[in-house]
């Protein structure tokens, strides 16, 4: 919500101004159009339908997983399911306890709450949620100096769903108030590619099976991204006045994007290309990185590192930032001849 880079990249998994807002057509509204994560999905549709049945809240929900996985989207799946009303906010919206007191005294019985970011709260934020989380209600200051005095307001019954990037650094005491945790990864080459045939639906699309597939491919495991490609084939298919996208327009179309056959776009080249170059393969720190290709700590470990790391070309060690032998492969390099002093795997 409100993110926006300087230089949002075509890969890159956070949404670009006003993308989600356009893509609401596409954004899946029941468990049943959910693609993928079966495990996670399949689990909690144990749980809302064990709710509804006792009449009940659902427990509440942590989401866990990079931008652009379906975090946002799998909130409201959920309260679409469980039929009930859905209030969404963001940390950083939430200044001063007024704001989340005004928000929970307006839920009615059994509502989806859905914070993002919920790694940003304030403490005086995060301590007012225990209570309602925990006891549905809320600790209300009332008076000041020596004549104040705390109120406990009652709250209807709630779910809360929190949703956060970096789970990491979210505090154990809210941690342990989530009664069910859904850890989010990226989507295998097959949820993709049903992603892919999804959108084009929707959107009237024409698109050959075997340009899904490399246009899948090249999205870095991201509903997001795949959606933002898909538009950008579109465009070149209706330029060059073909009537489907084939496998022509999208091979065309990600090398005009500089995107390459595994999603990358330069910016994570230059990244692998720095270390090999500059840092003979690493390991090299985090900041001592992101000085140099000129990005910030953040964007480098939130953009750039989690689908490096899991497409197997960087490493993360405690000595620092590490490229694999795969990502010497797909630079066309090799180690002896990136450094052109022997072996750079024995530093
Ligand atoms: N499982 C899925 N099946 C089909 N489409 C999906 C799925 N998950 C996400 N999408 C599509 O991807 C887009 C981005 O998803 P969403 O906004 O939920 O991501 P997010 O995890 O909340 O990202 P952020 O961390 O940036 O808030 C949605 O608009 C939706 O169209
Ligand atoms: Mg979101």
């Amino acid at each position: 919500m409100g993110k926006k880079k300087e230089s949002a990249g075509l890969v890159r998994p956070e949404p670009i101004e006003g993308e989600d807002e356009r893509d609401m057509t596409l954004r899946p509204r029941h468990m049943a159009e959910f693609v993928g994560q079966q495990g996670m999905k399949d689990n909690l549709s144990v749980f809302i339908y064990a709710a509804k049945e006792r009449n009940e809240s659902l427990d509440h929900l942590f989401l866990i997983g990079p931008p652009g996985l379906g975090k946002t989207t799998l909130a409201q799946v959920v309260a679409n399911e469980l039929e009930t009303g859905f209030v969404q906010t963001s940390a950083p919206a939430l200044d001063k306890p007024k704001d989340l007191v005004g928000l929970l005294t307006n839920l009615k019985k059994g509502d989806v709450f859905f914070i993002d970011e919920i790694h940003r709260l304030k403490p005086v934020i995060e301590e007012l949620l225990y209570i309602a989380m925990e006891d549905y209600e809320l600790d209300w200051i009332v008076g000041q100096g020596p004549m104040a005095r705390t109120l406990r307001i009652p709250i209807q019954p709630f779910t809360l769903v929190g949703a956060t990037t970096k789970a990491g650094i979210v505090s154990s005491p809210l941690i342990s108030r989530f009664g069910i945790t859904c850890r989010f990864s990226f989507y295998s080459q097959e949820d993709m590619e049903a992603i892919v045939r999804r959108s084009a639906g929707l959107l009237n699309i024409r698109i050959d099976a075997d340009a899904a597939s490399l246009l899948a491919r090249s999205s870095r495991g991201t509903p997001r991204v795949v959606n933002r490609l898909l538009r950008r084939m579109r465009d070149f298919a209706q330029f060059s006045s073909v009537s489907s996208i084939n496998l022509p327009v999208v091979r065309d179309g990600l090398k005009r994007l500089e995107i390459d056959a595994l999603g990358l776009e330069k910016q994570d080249r230059d990244i692998l290309r720095i270390i090999v170059e500059r840092y003979k393969g690493g390991p090299v720190g985090a900041e001592t990185l992101a000085i140099s290709i000129g990005e910030s700590v953040e964007t480098l470990e939130d953009y750039y590192e989690p689908y490096l790391i899991q497409a197997g070309l960087l490493q993360r060690s405690p000595r620092g930032r590490m490229v694999t032998s795969l990502a010497y492969g797909h630079l066309g390099l090799t180690p002896e001849s990136a450094s052109g002093e022997g072996s750079l795997f024995s530093t």
